[in-house]
């Protein structure tokens, strides 16, 4: 499974950061079973985010036994160290903070050269305007809506200048590049978000963790964006 180009459909990640890790096998089954398109995997170093998650062996564990592309998330201090596991282990999409510490140009050509899809994401206050050099290599646009870090959190409004902003870059670029937006997304922010312009949205907690099950929260999501 390689990664898709946007169609015009808005995908539905859901991000295993908000899974049960004892049933991840069987709750991946029932996101893909319920219609999800891609799974987010948050890939957390304890540096450049107070937390740490999981690395190339998880994302190798699901690799052939889900259908769907993986869409990896590093908020790591230096991506470049990680690009050549996270392919070997089987990712179609690796996004990178634009506010790492490592050349973000050097990291997206490090991963176009292996033939994977690549991202470039930023935080709830970063000007949107500092992707544009980055314009002529990505795939994939990740505005953050809530300080990465941690799943469950709520939705920060202040970040939708940067979904404006960032369709209004794509737009402007001619190609054809995803708009993913990431923090907080449920029944009631999912539809503010594609409305200024998103055309992917990564959510957790909304169906991990949802009263109602994981297979009706991805239905019900799918109905609203
Ligand atoms: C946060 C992560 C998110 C997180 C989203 O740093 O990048 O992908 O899993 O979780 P929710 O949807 O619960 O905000
Ligand atoms: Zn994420």
């Amino acid at each position: 499974m390689s990664f898709p180009l946007p169609s015009g459909k808005t995908a539905l990640a859901p991000s295993i950061l908000s899974a049960d890790i004892w049933r991840l096998g069987e709750q991946v089954t029932a996101v893909q079973n319920a219609g999800a398109d891609w799974l987010h995997l948050d890939i957390m170093d304890g540096h450049f985010v107070p937390n740490l998650t999981f690395g190339p062996a998880v994302c190798k564990s699901l690799k052939g036994k889900t259908a769907l592309p993986l869409d990896l998330h590093l908020m790591v201090e230096y991506p470049s160290k990680f690009i050549l596991p996270f392919f070997k282990a089987g990712a179609d999409n690796i996004t990178v903070h634009i506010e790492s510490k490592d050349d973000t140009y050097a990291v997206l050509k490090q991963i176009k050269d292996l033939g994977l899809c690549c991202g470039v994401s930023i935080k709830p206050h970063t000007d949107a305007a500092k992707i544009k050099p980055y314009l002529d290599i990505i795939d994939l646009i990740l505005v953050m809506t809530v300080e990465p870090g941690f799943a469950g959190q709520s939705y920060i409004p202040a970040g939708e200048k940067n979904i404006t902003a960032a369709r209004r870059l794509i737009k402007e670029s001619g190609r054809k590049i995803w708009l993913e937006v990431d923090g907080g997304i449920n029944a009631q922010t999912a539809p503010r978000a594609v409305k200024a312009g998103a055309d992917a949205l990564v959510a957790g907690y909304a169906v991990f963790g949802a009263e109602t099950g994981i297979e009706t929260a991805i239905k019900d999501f799918k109905k609203i964006i």
